[in-house]
C-alpha cells in the first residue's frame, strides 16, 4: 500500500517540502505504524529542514520532518505487547508529516476520549520540554511555595506548560510576551511582562521579592537579563539559546528519556482534560501547506500550535 508523506530531498526554504506518494513505513521490533491523524509542526523541525544544524551540504536521504503525532495504530512490529491495532495513541514519531508514521511503541502514550486529536498532536513535544526543564532547574515534582521564577516566552508552546506547571507546584511566575500576549499570560497564573529592552527593571518592579529561577524558551537574546535576575549562571535554564548558554554558562537542555516523556504526559494529560492545564490554540493547515506552516511558525505569523492534518 502507499501513502502520501511531506518530504525534502535538500536543505532550504518552505519551498524544499513536497509532498510524495510512497510505500507505507514498516515497523521493525518494538514498533507500530500509525495511521496519522494530526502532527505537530515544532521550531526544530524548520531548523532542521533549512539544514544550519546539519554539517553536511544535503541530508544523506529524503527526510520528512516531524516528530508530535497523534493517530491510530494500524499495524504492530515484534515484541510490541502493551499496543494493538486500533489503539489510538500520541506521542513522538519522527517523520510525522504524513498519512502513515512509525513511532516506537515506548514513545506512545493513549490519547484520553475526549481530547481531539489535534490537540494531543500538539502535545509530546512542548509538555515533555517544559517538565523536563523545569526538573533539572529544581522546579520538579513537590511544593515550591516561595520560589519566584521567570519564564522568557512564556506565550509559546513550551513557555505556556512551563507557566502552568509552575504555579501547580505552588511557584510565583512572571513570564514574558508580547503586548498582544499579555493577557494570555496571566490566564495561566502568571503576572505577564513584555520582553525587550529594559526587561530586568520590569520583572524587578513586578517581583521586589526577588527573582530566584529562570527558564529562557524564546532563543531571543535574553539569556544575559535572566542571569542579571537570579544573580548566578546554575539558576537559568535554556532550550533554545545555545550560543548564549556555552558564553554564560547556564544549561542548554534537549533530548530526553521516553520514559519520562510518557510519564510527563501521563500526567498532565488528565489536567488537560479536566481543564486544569489550559491547551494553546490549535490552527489547522493541510499536508500540502505544511511548508507554509513552517513558515508561519518561524515568523511567528500565527499564535498557537500550528497543526497538520493529513
Ligand atoms: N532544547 C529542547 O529540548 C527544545 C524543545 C522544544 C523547543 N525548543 C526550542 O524552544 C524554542 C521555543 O519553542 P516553542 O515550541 O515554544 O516555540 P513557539 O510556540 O513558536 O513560541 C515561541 C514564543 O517566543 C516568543 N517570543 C518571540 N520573540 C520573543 C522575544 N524577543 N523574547 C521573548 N519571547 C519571544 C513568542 O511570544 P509572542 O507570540 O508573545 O511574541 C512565542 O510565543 C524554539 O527555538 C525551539 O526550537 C527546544
Amino acid at each position: 500500500m502507499t501513502s502520501r508523506a511531506v518530504q525534502y530531498r535538500h536543505f532550504g526554504g518552505p519551498e524544499v517540502l513536497e509532498v510524495v506518494e510512497r510505500e507505507d513505513p514498516v515497523p521493525g521490533e518494538g514498533q507500530v505504524r500509525l495511521a496519522v491523524r494530526a502532527a505537530a509542526v515544532n521550531p526544530l523541525d524548520w531548523k532542521l529542514r533549512t539544514g544550519a544544524m546539519a554539517g553536511t551540504p544535503a541530508p544523506p536521504e529524503p527526510q520528512v520532518p516531524g516528530y508530535d503525532v497523534a493517530g491510530v495504530v494500524e499495524a504492530v512490529g515484534e515484541g510490541v505487547t502493551d499496543l494493538a491495532v486500533g489503539d489510538e495513541v500520541l506521542g513522538k514519531a519522527p517523520g510525522a508529516y504524513a498519512e502513515k508514521a512509525v513511532a516506537n511503541a515506548g514513545s506512545l502514550v493513549r490519547k484520553p476520549e475526549g481530547l481531539s486529536w489535534e490537540v494531543a498532536a500538539s502535545l509530546p513535544v512542548v509538555v515533555s520540554t517544559a517538565y523536563r526543564a523545569l526538573d533539572q532547574l529544581g522546579l520538579g515534582e513537590g511544593d515550591h511555595t516561595g520560589t519566584t521564577l521567570v519564564v522568557d516566552g512564556a506565550s509559546g508552546g513550551v513557555g505556556v506548560y512551563a507557566v502552568q506547571l509552575a504555579v501547580a507546584r505552588g511557584a510565583t511566575v512572571v513570564g514574558t510576551a508580547s503586548a498582544g500576549h499579555q493577557d494570555d499570560v496571566r490566564a495561566l497564573g502568571a503576572t505577564p511582562v513584555v520582553y525587550g529592552e529594559g526587561l530586568v527593571q520590569r520583572v524587578r518592579e513586578l517581583a521586589p521579592q526577588g527573582v530566584d529561577l529562570a527558564f529562557e524558551t524564546a532563543g531571543k537574546g535574553a539569556l544575559r537579563d535572566l542571569v542579571t535576575l537570579v544573580g548566578s549562571p546554575e539558576r537559568a535554564i535554556t532550550i533554545a539559546d545555545y550560543a548564549g548558554a556555552q558564553e554564560l554558562g547556564v544549561v542548554f537542555t534537549s533530548g530526553g528519556d521516553p520514559a519520562d516523556e510518557r510519564r510527563w504526559l501521563a500526567d498532565a494529560l488528565p489536567r488537560i482534560v479536566d481543564g486544569r492545564f489550559r491547551t494553546t490554540a490549535v490552527v489547522t493547515y493541510p499536508l500540502e501547506e505544511a511548508g507554509r506552516a513552517q513558515d508561519d511558525n518561524q515568523h511567528g505569523r500565527v499564535s498557537g500550535k500550528l497543526v497538520l492534518v493529513p
